[in-house]
């Protein structure tokens, strides 16, 4: 049996791709050959069991280039497990608006995916690592530098969403 796990994901200042990491460390622990590749490289799915499809969050959304992989792969994907998970800093409550909200940032995926899991993961910010016009928006809106990510949170996650990563037929 094929034992090959995708994880991809979508970032702008790095944190996403730290979580991706942890994410892949997690699943080569527990026996998956697994390849943590940038969405930007527009990994193929083909010969994987399962993929993981991450995404960090700016003005209210999904990375474009994120939901244009989903696009691109969308008839391929629909065939295998699929997990998405969601790294932002606003709306991380449990509160049924705060939920509501961060639903909301996967709003072009729905309709294109059924994933066998989501999870929403608290991000970090760091001025240093954003553009000149994220910087200044962060500062607008007087957004903290802060490093939110709970890694034994993310760690769980994958733990947790193993068994789902099986063939679908
Ligand atoms: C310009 C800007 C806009 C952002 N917009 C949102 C947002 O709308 N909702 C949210 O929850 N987080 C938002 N964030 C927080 C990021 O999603 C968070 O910092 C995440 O960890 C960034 O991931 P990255 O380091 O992989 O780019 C924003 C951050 C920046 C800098």
């Amino acid at each position: 049996m094929n034992h090959r796990i995708l994880v991809t994901y979508a970032t702008r200042a790095g944190s996403t791709g730290e979580v991706a990491a942890a994410i892949g460390k997690a699943l080569t622990e527990r026996g998956f050959a697994v390849d943590v590749t940038p969405i930007e490289e527009k990994p193929p799915v083909d010969g994987y069991q399962a993929v993981l499809i991450g995404s960090a969050v700016r003005m209210g959304q999904w990375l474009p280039e994120a939901v244009d992989y989903i696009k691109t792969y969308q008839q391929a994907l629909n065939t295998l497990p699929v997990a998405l998970f969601t790294v932002h800093l606003s709306n991380l409550g449990d509160d049924d608006e705060s939920q509501k909200n961060r639903n909301s940032y996967l709003d072009a995926v729905r309709p294109l995916i059924d994933p066998v899991a989501e999870a929403f993961f608290a991000g970090k910010m760091d001025f240093a690592r954003l553009s000149f016009l994220d910087r200044l928006i962060a500062k607008l809106v007087k957004a903290p530098e802060q490093d939110l990510r709970d890694w034994s949170q993310v760690r769980a996650w994958a733990e947790e969403v193993e068994p789902m990563l099986g063939p679908t037929q």
